[in-house]
Parts: C-alpha cells; structure tokens; sequence
C-alpha cells in the first residue's frame, strides 16, 4: 500500500457536521489512507472566533492543500451573513458541482435502477449575487451566464462522461422562455458537443425533467445544466436514491477541489449522536478517487454497502435506531474484517 500522506483542509461545520466529520475522519484512517487533516474554521464558528465567516487562514489553507472535505454549515435565511458555500465556490473559482445519484442497497426507494450524474454550474446564474433594490416593492435580480462559464461547465460535462464510462451527456435549460442565457447555454452546449462526438447528446427543458426523472430516472445518464436549476434538479435526484442523508458531492476548479455532503446542517438533530454520515463518507470517498486512491475509496465504499445490505446497524433517518457512533463502528468493523 502507498505511503504516501496527504495534506487535507477539514472544515467539521456547523449543527452535526462536528459528529459526522469525526466518524468518517475515523472511517477513513482505518481504511489506511494517511491524512495530515488541517482543521480549519468557516461559518458561525469562526465569525465568533475571528469576526470573519471564512477567516483568511481557513482561504491559505485550502489554498495550500489544494483539497478540502467541508461538513455543512448553517446559512441564515433571508438576513444575516451571505452563504459560505457560495463564498468558497466562488473564491476558489470551483466552477463544477458533481452530484451522482445512484440506488444504495438496500435503501427501499420507488426505483432501483436509477445511475445518473448531475453536473451543475456553480459559480454563475442567480448565484452571482446580482440584485438591485429599484424601490421598495420592487427588485432586480440578474441571472448571469457567460459563454466561458457555458464552454468549461460542458466540456467538464464531458470529459467527466468519457473518464467515468458513461454514453450520454444530456443538457437542460429552460431556453423556449430564456432565450438569450440559457439560450447562449444551449447552444454553447451544441459547439462543445462537436468535440466529444463519441458521446451521444440531448437537449431537455428544466420543467419536463423532473417529470420525467419522478417517472422514468433510468433513461438519463449525466445531465448538465445551469446553477439554479442544478441546485433544485439535484436535490430531486437525492430524494431518488434515499434522501439528503445519503447523497454526496464534489465541488471542483482548476486548481483544488472541496467535497461536502449535499444535506445541510440539520439543526434539529445536531448534538444527538443520530446523523447520519452517509452523504460526508460518500463525499470522502469522491475525495480519494480525486487523490488517486481509488482501492481505498472502494473498500470504504464496499464496507458500508455491506452495512446498509445487513439492515441491523441503521440510523434513524435510514428506518433503524442506531447511532452515529453505532454506524461508524459497523462499517470500520467490515473495513478491518
Ligand atoms: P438540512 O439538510 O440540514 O435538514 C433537512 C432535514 O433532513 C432535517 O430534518 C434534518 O434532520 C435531516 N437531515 C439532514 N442531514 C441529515 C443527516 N446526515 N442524517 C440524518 N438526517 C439528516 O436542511 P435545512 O434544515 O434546510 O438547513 C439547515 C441549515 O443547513 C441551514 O442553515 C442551511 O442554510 C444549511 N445548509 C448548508 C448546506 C451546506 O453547508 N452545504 C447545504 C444545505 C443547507
């Protein structure tokens, strides 16, 4: 086995981030892959510490470790301080968020045959933080798309289909309406296409998606589309394969990447030991396939596909009554066996 060690920022988060990043920080030491783990700060817990959300040592040091596993953190809603996902994706240009929605054993959904990947834009779009306040009563709010952020995100789409085996790249917008961006999405997506012509291609509007994905999921292969649209279409496909608890993804850029769970911070559990890791672990694992330590990223995955199959060690939210450290200690025990 490689000796090599890797240097990895952590951000444990807010609400149970704290609980799931210990175990799956535990998980993966026993799967052997050495970590120099640098724990960093971001969200409320550093605008206590620092007065800043994402603290400038928090910025270095994913800037020096070039990869960084990140845990949810809490975002006010309406007031208060501006989204530290969307601060981080933007700071370190990760203009890709990869999200693959495929059935876990065992996780009883209405399907069992879905296996597709959302690739969302994640750096444009409403996302871009655009709004004007006209009066009162009144708001602008700019949806920005450029031709540069439309060819990297699918050419990305791409490449990711051809390095992971996959047959179908699919681009969705909402063009009939939105003629002009994503209209310049659409047709910059049929430029691209012209360079992949191994790959087969479809064109689909947002809304007749997700009627089909509830309907029919097996049909699509990798999707691509604008950031809103991902956000929502993605959080669908999560509900696909067994929920938010279960679902992870990798936020990547051309020079470092940051891995999260798709669920939030969940407030409402956080401190009861019953989180579950799945969504944080699955995120590790796309972590070190990123890191070229695809045999690890397997076992662990193999290690807790026997667990969910077994059904005797479950979290709550999976329908059993086990706790997070119950969970972490049963998949170690099949990684170690
Ligand atoms: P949430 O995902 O935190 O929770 C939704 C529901 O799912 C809750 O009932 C929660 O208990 C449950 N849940 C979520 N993750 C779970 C897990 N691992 N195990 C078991 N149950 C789980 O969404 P919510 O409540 O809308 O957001 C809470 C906070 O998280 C907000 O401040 C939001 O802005 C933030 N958030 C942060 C994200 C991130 O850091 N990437 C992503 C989404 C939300």
């Amino acid at each position: 086995m490689s000796k090599e060690i890797y240097n990895v920022t952590l951000i444990d988060g807010d609400g149970i981030g704290p609980e799931i990043t210990s175990a799956v920080v535990e998980i993966i030491e026993a799967a052997e892959v050495k970590i120099n783990w640098d724990k960093q700060l971001a969200g409320a817990r550093a605008y206590e510490k620092y007065g800043d959300t994402i603290p400038n040592e928090t910025i270095e040091s994913i800037e020096r470790n070039k990869v960084c596993l990140k845990a949810p953190i809490t975002t006010p809603i309406g007031t208060g301080f501006k989204s530290v996902n969307v601060a981080l994706r933007r700071h370190f240009d990760l203009y890709a968020n990869v999200r693959p929605s495929k059935n876990l054993p065992a996780i009883k959904t209405p399907f069992n045959d879905v296996d597709l990947v959302i690739i969302r834009e994640n750096t444009e779009d409403i996302y871009a933080g655009i709004e004007h306040k006209i009066d009162e009563e009144t708001i602008h709010g700019v949806k920005l798309i450029t031709k540069k952020g439309c060819e990297r995100i699918c050419d990305f789409a791409f490449n990711y289909a051809i390095k992971n085996n996959r047959k179908r790249v699919g681009v969705v917008t909402k063009a009939n309406i939105s003629k002009l961006a994503d209209g310049l999405f659409l047709n910059t997506f049929r430029e691209v296409a012209k360079n992949y012509t191994d790959i087969e291609t479809h064109e689909i509007l947002v809304d007749n998606l997700c009627m089909q994905l509830v309907q029919k999921p097996s049909q699509f292969d990798v999707l691509v589309m604008p950031n809103l649209y991902g956000d929502i279409v993605s959080d669908l496909c999560a509900g696909l394969i067994g929920g938010l608890g279960v679902a992870q993804s990798a936020n990547i850029g051309k020079s470092c990447a940051i891995f999260e769970a798709v669920h939030g911070s969940a407030p409402d559990i956080a401190g009861k030991n019953i989180a579950n890791p799945t969504g944080l672990l699955r995120s590790a694992c796309m972590m070190l396939n990123y890191l070229g330590k695809v045999e690890a990223s397997k076992n662990i995955e193999n290690a807790l596909f026997e667990v969910l199959k077994e059904g005797k060690v479950l979290t709550k939210d999976l329908g059993g009554n086990s706790t997070t450290e119950e969970f972490k200690k049963e998949i170690i025990k099949k990684l170690t066996k």
